[in-house]
């Protein structure tokens, strides 16, 4: 690794950049995580979590955004707010808890300051020892501090700078992604469904974004997953139905040309989505009742529009993937340098047959769970390549294919599915993040 110093550096930190290739210090430095905290996570709008995983006023969900604890919490007017989990007195955390109802008021569990839900200031012990301080002067009579949140469709996003671009400007054309999931639903609406699969990868939290949109390595990571529902499907009696393990595992052997064929799209800030002509979701057996359904709810030409959609994965940079069939997420929480947190949930459709979620639920086990078939080959690869990449050989991890010089790349945002182009329009919206702070 380099052993420079990169924070006041903006000129070494563009040189880590190449038009196809990156410096494996991306990957390795510590420094550059830090920066990536201060400079990308926080200034992005980040996924926090569904509204439908707060109904009721009090309820919570504590997680963590740029290396900072976070509260999502349902308001008795319905709105939702993200609070930062610090207690204003001495900065204890607040809530410790996954998850829960906090009442009507929140209080710290070390000196019981107590706080409205919204964050405002309650009470606290031992008034009369305040009378005549400046407490109310200052930051720790504020209570707690209330962050930048937007509601799209349900889902809930937060920014940690308290200046920036609105959760629309940010998301731009990632937008219908969002509206096609919630239009999967004919109540247009979208429930959290099936707990939570966790996943700790040792692992830069790149090395697992890039992967999301790598249609190149299902054929020869995946081959142990594919190759075995192959055989059991050429030997499965013809008049029974085929389970829906090998409905979803067949499509992962499916063959570079059509990976390639099954095209892609790049957005500013990042964003992609791979699978704009196909995908190995497109194959799904129609359900019966489901379309006749949504025609009702949205109409012949909204619903052909909807269910045409089935990217492989939607990546609102950097850290939130999706897909519209089945109705997954994924959430990559960067931890450190080498280690990542990947969250998985799955969304049911409301109003829609059972077999929706069935589907996604069945997908995610069999794909994401660390005990799945396919996901441990992943983080098997992802792991070796985090200790192989800081070893000795060449410090540059390529990025070539289907780069052409002679092009400008913002300027082609159709690409194929097994480009490169997809990682490389990430690294732009890194830099990008990353030197315009030190720019200004
Ligand atoms: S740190 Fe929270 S009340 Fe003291
Ligand atoms: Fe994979």
């Amino acid at each position: 690794m380099n052993s420079i110093s990169y924070r006041d550096r903006p000129d070494a930190i563009r040189a880590l950049i190449d038009v196809d290739r990156v410096h494996r210090d991306v990957y390795l430095d510590a420094e550059l995580f830090a920066l990536e905290n201060e400079r990308l996570f926080a200034r992005a709008w980040l996924y926090v979590g569904h509204i439908s995983q707060i109904p009721e006023a009090g309820d919570y969900l504590s997680t963590t955004l740029a290396d900072q604890p976070v509260i999502l919490i349902r308001q008795a007017d319905g709105t939702v707010r993200v609070l930062l989990n610090r207690c204003a007195h001495k900065g204890a955390m607040v809530l410790s808890c996954a998850s829960g109802n906090a009442g009507k008021f929140l209080r710290c569990p070390y000196h019981a300051w107590t706080y409205k839900i919204d964050g405002k200031p309650l009470g606290v012990p031992l008034r009369n020892g305040y009378e005549g301080t400046r407490l109310h002067e200052c930051e720790a009579g504020a209570g707690l501090t209330n962050v930048a949140t937007a509601v799209y469709r349900g889902f809930v996003f937060a920014r940690l700078a308290p200046e920036g671009r609105s959760f629309e400007d940010y998301a731009g054309a990632m937008l219908p992604v969002f509206d096609n999931l919630a239009d999967r639903s004919p109540a247009g609406e979208l429930r959290v469904s099936g707990g939570c699969l966790r996943s700790v990868m040792q692992c830069n939290w790149k090395i697992y974004l890039e992967n999301v949109i790598d249609a190149v390595h299902p054929v020869s990571t995946h081959e142990s997953a594919w190759q075995p529902a192959r055989d059991a499907a050429s030997e499965w009696p013809a008049h029974l139905p085929r389970p829906m393990a090998l409905e979803q595992l067949l499509p992962f052997g499916a063959g570079y040309d059509f990976f390639q064929q099954a095209g892609a799209r790049v957005y500013p800030q990042g964003h992609c989505i791979l699978g704009t002509q196909a995908s190995i979701h497109s194959g799904y057996d129609a359900l019966p009742g489901y379309e006749d359904a949504l025609r009702q709810a949205h109409g012949r030409q909204r619903t052909h529009e909807v269910l045409s959609f089935t990217p492989q994965n939607a990546v609102l940079f950097p850290t939130l993937a999706l897909k519209s069939s089945p109705q997954t997420l994924r959430v990559i929480r960067p931890l450190a340098v080498d280690r990542t947190l990947v969250e998985i949930w799955a969304l049911a459709p409301r109003d829609a047959p059972a077999e929706l979620l069935h589907r996604t639920l069945t997908y995610n086990r069999l794909t994401f769970s660390p005990m799945s078939m396919v996901a441990h080959d992943d983080i098997h690869v992802f792991e070796t390549l985090q200790k192989s990449l800081a070893g000795n050989g060449n410090p540059w991890v390529s990025l070539h294919r289907e780069h052409r010089a002679e092009q400008t790349e913002a300027a082609c945002p159709d690409i194929s599915g097994t480009s490169e182009g997809l990682m490389r329009n990430q690294f732009r919206a890194w830099l990008d993040a990353l030197v315009s702070s030190t720019d200004a």
